[in-house]
């Protein structure tokens, strides 16, 4: 088991930490009330579990229904008066039990619920292992777009068990490889790499081998944490892990949300390359070279025919991190290391070179 501390959140990361947690549990949140909060599908495989391992404190399970169409207000409403209406007060604390949806929607519910309670995520997809449970970013959907309402409210404790992945479906683990793969990008070609040698065994029929799923979560969760520490609310180098998410969201937000969240960011991060080549600031393989890993990842790289470059430009300017006008990119150099290091790793790019790029990446096979 290891400990990481990232803003006073403890990281367990181990091998049956889920049956394992409850010391861990009442130690970070001591004397409080408990509620655990899953989806339809985690509940019925591990909440039990948890619960059992905090026995004979007692915990109250509320559930949502799986995907991201519960993560609304409309699921915050319900959840806070289901909490009220069991009358929890402000000594108790949740669980987040589940993947990202459930820990960015739990995480908002504690963020807000009596003005603030603590919460512990205990991640169960890969891509809440090693990227939404860390951070302390919290919120919910909304019409307008992706967490345009949410906190930053860190964890008290962040729990790992990797054991939990083998149930995950196949999609959902090529899902999280992609912000594995983004990370491999951005901050290490060396993980880059050794994600591209070991994919087959990731990707493994019945879920991978414990000991892969292990270092896999381990690092990523490294690479996460050490920029979020630099860099708690996006000033600066945080800002690079928005790699791939600029295209990458107005991907998702124009398919309904239909594709999963990985898939579209890798679609985003291959026409980001490029527009990073176009820029000047990568060199043109680069984005061959995401193509190649995203492709045998099993992760689509091209932009859907029904989607025009227009559409995706305009989409962009909606997401949040468009300030002004000028939609700001954050652009790799070459693996592992971003651009701009010098300029907040914002990288404004002028419509047509968007067009560009998106032209590009459009029902294009690589
Ligand atoms: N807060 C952040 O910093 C941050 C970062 C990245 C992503 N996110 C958010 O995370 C969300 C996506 O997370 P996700 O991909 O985990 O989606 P998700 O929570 O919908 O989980 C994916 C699916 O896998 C199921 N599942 C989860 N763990 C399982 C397990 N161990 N066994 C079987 N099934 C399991 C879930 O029920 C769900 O159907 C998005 O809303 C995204 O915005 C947040
Ligand atoms: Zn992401």
């Amino acid at each position: 088991m290891t400990a990481l501390g990232l803003h006073g959140s403890r990281i367990l990361i181990g091998a049956g930490l889920l049956d394992q947690c409850g010391a861990d549990i009442r130690a970070a949140l001591p004397g409080r009330r408990l509620a655990i909060i899953s989806d339809e599908t985690v509940a019925p495989l591990y909440a039990t579990r948890v619960a059992a391992a905090l026995a004979p404190s007692p915990v109250t399970i509320l559930t949502i229904p799986a995907g991201e169409a519960s993560k609304t207000r409309k699921s915050w409403s319900r959840l806070t008066d289901e909490l009220l209406d069991a009358g929890f007060g402000r000594d108790s604390a949740i669980i987040a039990l589940g993947g990202g949806v459930v820990g960015d929607l739990a995480g908002f519910v504690a963020a807000t619920y009596m003005r603030g309670i603590p919460f512990v995520q205990m991640p169960t997809s890969l891509l809440a292992m090693i990227d939404a449970a860390i951070g302390g970013k919290t919120g919910v959907d909304t019409r307008a777009g992706k967490n345009l309402v949410g906190a930053f409210h860190h964890p008290a404790l962040v729990i790992v068990d990797p054991r939990a992945l083998s149930t995950l479906p196949l999609p959902h683990v090529r899902n999280g490889l992609a912000e594995a793969i983004k990370h491999g990008v951005i901050a290490s070609r060396a993980e880059f790499e050794w994600i591209a040698s070991n994919l087959a065994a990731l990707l493994r029929e019945g879920g991978p081998a414990l000991e892969l799923t292990d270092r896999l979560v381990r690092r990523n969760i490294e690479i996460k944490s050490s920029i979020v520490a630099r860099d708690e609310r996006e000033g600066g180098v945080r800002k690079s892990l928005n790699f791939g998410h600029t295209i990458g969201h107005a991907v998702e937000s124009l398919s309904g949300y239909a594709m999963l969240h990985g898939e579209c960011i890798a679609v985003g991060m291959v026409a980001e390359a490029r527009l990073a080549a176009i820029l000047g600031v990568a060199d043109r393989a680069l984005a061959g070279t995401i193509a190649e890993l995203c492709e045998a990842a099993g992760l689509p790289t091209s932009i859907p025919e029904s989607m025009s470059p227009a559409a995706i430009l305009e989409a962009t300017r909606s997401d949040k991190k468009a300030r002004a006008g000028a939609v700001e990119y954050a652009l790799p150099a070459k693996l592992g290391e971003m651009a701009g290091a010098d300029r907040g790793y914002s990288i404004p790019a002028p419509d047509a070179a968007v067009l560009d790029a998106l032209s590009q990446s459009h029902g294009v096979p690589h």
